[in-house]
């Protein structure tokens, strides 16, 4: 029986500059889709490639001295560089200059012809050349590009049309009846309410006005414009219309075309009804992933050093890098890149909760079994509670994954990490090293780990080229234990060669030297690459999602001048004739200080007395009705619920440790 097929896409790029590291967020997520599908054992698809043609990149090069060819030729080298650098494990790179795709959508545009839905007419309007878009008079926003906000030029030329407005009702039926085409859910709505319902118009499809396309093949004054070239690329990659299309009666439709949220209009209604005209079937899913952005902005490549993928995977790994991308915002939602995120990402979850979780257990099996465990062991308390949650896992990843739910499955594999270090709390495997009679229960417990941490591995490859293999290396797991299924079965690790101390996986970063170092980027010059346009709702979405607000930013100089420290709070009381006020003893290393602080309404001295707070410890002091306060303690509030609630530290620190 021929093995299930799995076709995935990304969009294909404009080639006309470096790529930042938003660039990389959908090639990332679909290559992790396609990592998982071949380990599931799917015979997979995946395809991304560059986007050629077109008036600017005509100019562009131009510009430079250049042929088009030789300018794209240039880039694309540069963004295939890119994606090995990231391991991205296509099976095919398309390029729309292949004279394979220009023969393909030259039959395109030919068969659309002679079926009438396209035609010849005249096109009179306003063209905005970064965005190669046509706009209407009534379209354009202060006289400019509603897309891009930026200056349009009038223009009257003989094009063709495609009758879009043709498949409008089929197009409606289509998405109402597919819950699942458009995901998710809330673009579906948009689709629907904001452009199919309105209703569409035909839509422009060639031009006369410059010839770096394909020529149209029985009016080779016109160029194909823009849609039919590049959308085409997702069947002419599979040898449609081609004397070989043996990959295309396999792969197609595709099982998703992975894009950015401000192309999915393109996707999910230009696309959709060029198939309908040519009578293909649809591609099953369209999901439109919403945008990384910078905090106070959108990403741009002059915004140097912070958004440069080669220089973060230079610094950080490549697996590290690809981790955040995947974990820090829902797939689907806009998102904040920040160097600090990134970073305190890396100290707890990599290097904290994996990378010692791994450490730990390889060096107890050196230290306490000379590196080698003599079998399974004992069992014992907590043993039954572990691997339930270690068995259940591969499901749950599996059941998020299927719905390219990227951060949720991550968070579920790192809730069996959090687990397991559990259960090294639990079982405190060095005391058992103290009693030669619990030999064979430590075996156990470090038998479970080095399984659990096994289980783990394996789930980890699709998000992480490189780190399972170094886990395995470590702990002697052989490829006959590694096969995906075996990470939904128990007792597969057979620890017959001693495991071996390596490298750490993922080094914790000083994150206030590191943020320093960074500081250093080359500001923006407000220049505009490819995938930085989007339309004023999306812009002024993304601003409204940074975390910045419109408070003034400080440098890191600014904050490393704030002296933060953990404090023990050694008693409290009332300070008389206040309700507000309390006045706190606290211990700070050696030191003890005194503290006035207006919390006496959220909480009595008594509750008080052991907490371990957060101090502004060289905070000028102060008189507060009579009494000297040597700094202030942190405490959240929200003013509309009439809370405020402590600055903690997680976990168990001494008084007078720095925070920072
Ligand atoms: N050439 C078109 C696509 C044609 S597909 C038939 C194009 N290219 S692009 O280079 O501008 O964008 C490629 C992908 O990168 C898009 O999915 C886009 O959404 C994504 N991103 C570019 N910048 C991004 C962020 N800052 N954040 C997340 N993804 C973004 O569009």
């Amino acid at each position: 029986m021929s093995r299930k097929t799995y076709y995935i896409t990304t969009p294909i790029y404009y080639p006309s500059g470096k790529l930042h590291i938003g660039h990389s967020y959908t090639t990332v997520a679909a290559d992790a889709m396609a990592r998982y599908k071949r380990l599931q054992g799917y015979d997979v698809m995946f395809l991304t490639g560059t986007d050629e043609h077109g008036q600017k990149i005509q100019r562009v090069a131009a510009e430079n001295g250049m042929t088009p060819k030789q300018y794209v030729d240039r880039i694309v080298s540069g963004i295939k560089d890119l994606w090995q650098m990231m391991k991205i494990s296509y099976d095919k790179f398309i390029r729309t200059t292949d004279e394979e795709h220009a023969a393909c959508v030259q039959k395109v545009f030919k068969a659309l012809y002679d079926k009438g839905d396209i035609y010849i007419s005249e096109y009179e309007g306003w063209y905005c050349t970064p965005c190669e878009s046509f706009w209407t008079e009534t379209q354009l926003v202060d006289g400019m590009c509603p897309d891009c906000g930026r200056g349009v030029e009038k223009t009257r030329e003989e094009s063709y049309f495609f009758r879009l407005s043709k498949y409008q009702d089929r197009l409606i039926k289509h998405i109402e009846e597919n819950p699942d085409f458009i995901q998710p859910v809330s673009r579906r709505n948009e689709m629907l309410n904001n452009f199919l319902r309105p209703g569409l118009e035909d839509l422009c499809v060639s031009r006369t006005s410059f010839d770096w396309g394909i020529p149209v093949s029985f009016d080779e004054k016109h160029v194909v414009y823009v849609w039919i070239d590049a959308l085409s690329n997702y069947i002419s990659a599979l040898g449609y219309l081609t004397g070989n299309d043996e990959a295309f009666r396999r792969y197609w439709p595709a099982d998703v075309h992975l894009v950015g949220k401000e192309i999915i209009r393109f996707h999910t209604i230009i696309w959709p009804a060029m198939l309908m005209a040519l009578d293909l079937p649809l591609p099953r899913q369209v999901f439109g992933h919403g945008w990384l952005v910078l905090e106070g902005g959108k990403m741009s490549k002059s915004k140097g050093n912070v958004v440069d993928p080669v220089i973060l995977i230079e610094k950080y790994g490549l697996d590290a890098i690809r981790y955040f991308l995947l974990r820090e915002v829902p797939f689907g939602a806009d998102g904040v890149f920040s160097n600090e995120a990134l970073i305190s990402r890396i100290n707890s979850d990599l290097a904290n909760d994996l990378g010692n979780l791994v450490s730990r257990t390889v060096a107890m099996i050196r230290k306490y079994f000379d590196g080698l465990l003599p079998g399974q062991g004992e069992e014992g308390e907590f043993d039954a509670e572990l691997k339930k949650e270690l068995l259940g896992l591969k499901h749950r990843t599996e059941e998020l994954l299927d719905n390219l739910q990227f951060s949720l499955a991550l968070t579920e594999i790192w809730k069996a990490i959090s687990r397991t270090n559990k259960y090294i709390d639990e079982t405190v495997p060095w005391i058992l090293a103290k009693d030669e009679s619990k030999k064979g229960r430590l075996a156990r417990v470090l038998y479970n780990l080095a399984e659990s941490i096994r289980i783990v591995s394996i789930l980890l490859q699709p998000f992480m080229p490189e780190t399972p293999a170094k886990i395995w290396d470590q702990l002697s797991i052989d490829s006959d234990e590694t096969g995906w299924e075996t990470a939904g079965v128990w007792g597969v690790y057979k620890p017959t060669r001693p495991v071996r101390q390596g490298e750490i996986i993922f080094p914790r970063i000083d994150i206030e030297k590191e943020l320093e170092k960074l500081s250093s980027a080359v500001p923006d010059t407000g220049k505009d690459g490819p995938g930085e346009k989007g339309d004023k709702k999306h812009r002024s979405r993304d601003a409204e999602g940074s975390a910045s607000g419109d408070m003034t930013q400080i440098s890191i100089e600014d904050f490393a001048k704030l002296d933060l420290r953990v404090a023990k709070v050694l008693s409290a009381e009332k300070v008389e004739k206040s309700d507000k006020l309390l006045k706190l003893r606290l211990q700070v290393g050696a030191e003890e200080k005194q503290v006035v602080s207006g919390i006496a309404q959220y909480y009595s001295a008594e509750e008080l007395a052991g907490k371990t707070l957060i101090l502004v410890a060289n905070l000028k002091p102060a008189k507060i009705r009579g009494i000297e306060s040597q700094g202030m303690i942190l405490a959240a509030t929200d003013e509309s619920e009439g809370k405020l609630t402590l600055v903690t530290v997680d976990g168990d620190i001494s008084p007078g440790a720095k925070v920072s």
